[in-house]
């Protein structure tokens, strides 16, 4: 176990936000993390957060209490059939390189999720999804450590409530009290790829491939370069990916407060009663596409995704994403609520 105090959370974070910590904690494996949080929790500053590789995080101040990371990638094959296999993964591992390894294997389902930045950890908090696949389909089973008290505990799916960009992490009732230190993927031994979300096939087709000999790896790195063209990347480019949900509404709000006034509006099909609209467009709607408030931008190529355009803190990426959910509820009546975890 490594523990530091006053460390910068800026390799911590994809928005780039140069705020400390009071202290930061690297553990090796649910044992360690167990013994910490029974033996030492009462000597440790408060809160306890725990991290992947902060690609959802917007920090607003200096955090005064306790980072923990988790360092733990193993792979273990827990059971394995004709056609499907349980894997469960270290939730350290980093969740696109376990795709790339899955791949190789020849363990199948993942490829649509490839390039998604975060660890496997994280991959289950937030039912990480992309391409018309969500990684909740895909979860048998999640393994954590209560942060209250070190004791395991193991998530079943049915257990983890998955839906769109939502997971029983994400509720008040869990939110904190769990370190995810595991997640076991039941995954296929037959490619059975995923390829009607739109822009797919046509991006296969201009790599020279058809839908029917596809490989995984190809479908891969097909939607790593689609990912490629439309995100920033924050290396480059602070960010933390999407940071609205996509909102969802009921048809009749959709005809009222938007299909009278553009005909031409993208929805897709949500439930019998609801649609799922694309923040992205309601967002450009409003003239924000490409434009900058102080330090924080949206970004030209995809406005779901704000930008640190140089040195900003939480409290500009803040004002701008207050000005534009306002900006979209004045003009369509639709409220839209950031998939971005804010920590202060
Ligand atoms: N659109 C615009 N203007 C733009 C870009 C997009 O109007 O400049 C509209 C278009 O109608 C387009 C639609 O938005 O058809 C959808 O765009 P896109 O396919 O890029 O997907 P998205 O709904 O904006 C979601 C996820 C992404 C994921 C993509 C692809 C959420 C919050 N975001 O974005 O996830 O990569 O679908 O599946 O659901 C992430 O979570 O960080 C992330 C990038």
């Amino acid at each position: 176990m490594q523990k530091q105090h006053n460390i910068s959370l800026l390799p911590h974070n994809t928005f780039g936000i140069d705020v400390k910590a009071h202290t930061v904690i690297k553990y090796a494996d649910a044992t360690e993390l167990s013994e910490l949080i029974r033996n030492t929790r009462e000597s440790l500053s408060l809160p306890l957060l725990h991290i992947g590789q902060g690609s959802n995080l917007l920090f607003m101040n200096d955090f005064r209490g306790t980072i923990l990371l988790n360092n733990n990638t193993e792979i273990e094959v827990l059971q394995q059939d004709q056609h499907n296999i349980l894997v469960r993964v270290g939730a350290g591992y980093v969740m696109d390189d376990f795709i790339s390894h899955a791949i190789e294997q020849g363990w199948y389902g993942l490829e649509n999720l490839s390039n998604i930045p975060g660890q496997v950890g994280a991959s289950a908090v937030q039912n990480i999804g992309a391409y018309g696949v969500e990684v909740g389909s895909m979860i048998h089973s999640v393994s954590c450590i209560s942060l209250e008290d070190g004791s395991p505990k193991t998530f079943m799916h049915d257990e983890c409530c998955f839906s769109y960009r939502y997971s029983i992490f994400k509720s008040e009732e869990i939110r904190g009290k769990y370190a995810v230190v595991a997640v076991t993927y039941s995954l296929s031994l037959d490619f059975l790829p995923h390829l009607d979300y739109g822009g797919i096939r046509q991006a296969l087709a201009a790599r020279g491939v058809t839908a029917d000999d596809v490989t995984a790896q190809e479908l891969r790195d097909t939607i790593i370069t689609i990912r490629g063209n439309k995100l920033p990347d924050p290396k480059v480019l602070g960010n933390a990916g999407s940071f609205f949900m996509n909102p969802i509404v009921s048809r009749e709000v959709f005809e009222r407060n938007v299909l009278s006034a553009y005909p031409e509006a993208p929805s897709y099909p949500y439930d019998s009663e609801h649609v799922k609209l694309p923040a992205a467009w309601l967002i450009e709607q409003c003239g924000w596409k490409g434009k900058t408030l102080g330090k924080a931008g949206v970004h030209s190529q995809q406005p779901l995704v704000l930008v640190n355009t140089g040195g900003a803190e939480g409290s500009d990426i803040k004002a701008l994403s207050d000005t534009i959910q306002k900006d979209v509820t004045d003009r369509f009546g639709i409220d839209i609520y950031p998939e971005v975890n804010f920590i202060y």
